[in-house]
């Protein structure tokens, strides 16, 4: 086998043989096929797709270059849920404890930001003391006492996605749906999860801006994951505007905690609900009720335990940060937009996210929204607050901000996109 005949296959858009796939992957996770070689078939996968039976094979390859974990010792059955990434989008953290609550063992592997969209483990460490990384004994014992961990996957996991998304990143192929749709559903897969809940976001802040896109790669991965004997569903959820009314490491745990205390913005409370109604169908557990397990504090319970398993203080008091600016109304009227990817960008620019991986992020930095599509404003009155340790940094976020919403005369009607789009089973 040589690599050049793969790449020239793929660019003269033919069909990767089962072979040709499982070479490729095992080589250049040895790193026998080279970073540029890669990069060149990921270029050609990218322009000419791959069908079905290509992304199986390559699913599969990748999920061979590592370890896999086995939750069956476990006594209650596994549920998992993923999701492609958007902003504000904290559903994990009240998700995971309320399906624990509910009788399912939830192992959520997780990961941090990049670019405008945060990560879970970024707003998690904003807890003092709270640990990310976990040994695989580590993980068990936490999932094991407490019904959920969050943590970060291990070194082992599907090695071959952690080294090819790290050069996708770089070289323009990260947007191919047979490379996303493999990527997630590997890791997915060899950690080992009985049932998974897909979250694919579509909008603006968004990986999928377009419905089209996120139904068709909801599809590939659903058929992965059905394939690989993983009772697979997905959501697709709107990113056009920010889930809740924050973005941010530190003020997002905040508005997680409301949630699970009972209260919280109504559409993070329904994104949650959904989410966990499918994963614990899912799992087979179909007499449990979410919306009581969040009433009567038995997620919040969960949540408690589970932060102290990992090294956390539930208690704790979180960083707040130590400037903050505010952008009022400019006049009365109705908010008909606020966009996902400019409230992204923002926090980001304030200091919540990174631009490269091993960059530090700030805890209290992000955006606080005041207002949502659909609300009425007046003149004057606080739209957004921005928050950052660093505050030379204001002037760069305003200008992600500078199209970020319209306010229409007061009066006018909205009509919202439902939180929920389509269900893919
Ligand atoms: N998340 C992943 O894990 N992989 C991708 O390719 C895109 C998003």
């Amino acid at each position: 086998m040589d690599v050049i005949s793969v790449i020239r296959t793929k660019r003269d858009r033919g069909e990767l043989s089962p072979e040709q796939i499982d070479w490729v992957i095992d080589a250049y996770t040895r790193g026998e096929v080279a970073d540029e070689q890669m990069s060149a078939l990921a270029m050609a996968i990218l322009l000419n797709g791959m069908n079905r039976a290509e992304i199986a094979r390559w699913t599969a390859a990748m999920i061979a270059s590592g370890e896999r974990m086995d939750f069956s010792a476990l006594s209650r059955p596994t549920a998992d849920k993923h999701s492609t990434g958007g902003v504000g989008d904290k559903i994990t953290l009240p998700l995971a404890p309320l399906v624990a609550a509910c009788g399912a063992a939830v192992p959520q592997l997780s990961g941090r930001g990049l670019g405008h969209t945060g990560g879970t483990l970024d707003k998690l460490e904003a807890i003092p003391g709270w640990r990310a990384l976990l040994s695989n004994a580590e993980m068990l014992d936490v999932l094991d006492s407490t019904g959920a961990v969050i943590c970060a996957a291990g070194d082992g996991l599907a090695p071959a996605d952690r080294k090819l998304y790290a050069l996708r990143d770089v070289t323009g192929t990260v947007e191919a749906i047979p490379l996303i749709a493999s990527s997630i559903m590997s890791k997915k897969i060899a950690e080992g999860t009985g049932s998974l809940v897909l979250d694919v976001k579509v909008g603006s802040g968004a990986f999928m801006k377009t419905v089209e896109d996120a139904r068709e790669l909801a599809a590939t991965m659903v058929g992965l994951g059905t394939d690989h004997g993983v009772r697979t569903v997905a959501l697709l959820t709107d990113m056009s505007t920010p889930l809740g009314r924050t973005a941010g490491n530190a003020l997002e745990v905040r508005e997680s905690v409301e949630v699970l205390a009972g209260g919280g913005p109504a559409d993070v409370v329904e994104l949650t609900l959904a989410l966990a109604r499918e994963m614990l169908d899912a799992a087979g557990l179909t007499d449990a009720d979410p919306a009581k397990a969040l009433a009567d504090g038995s997620a919040m319970d969960v949540w408690r335990r589970m932060i102290s398993a990992q090294g956390g203080d539930p208690d704790a008091k979180l960083p707040v940060a130590r400037e903050q600016h505010v952008v009022t109304a400019p006049a009365s009227g109705v908010l008909t937009r606020l966009d996902a990817y400019g409230v992204g960008v923002a926090a980001w620019r304030l200091g919540a996210g990174r631009a490269r991986k091993e960059d530090p992020v700030q805890a209290g930095a992000g955006v606080e929204l005041h207002a949502k599509p659909g609300d009425a404003v007046t003149a004057g009155q606080p739209l957004l607050t921005l928050h950052t340790d660093t505050p030379e940094k204001f002037d760069y976020a305003l200008q992600a901000l500078a199209d970020t919403y319209d306010l229409a005369p007061a009066g006018t009607a909205y009509e919202a996109t439902p939180v929920v789009r389509e269900r893919i089973a």
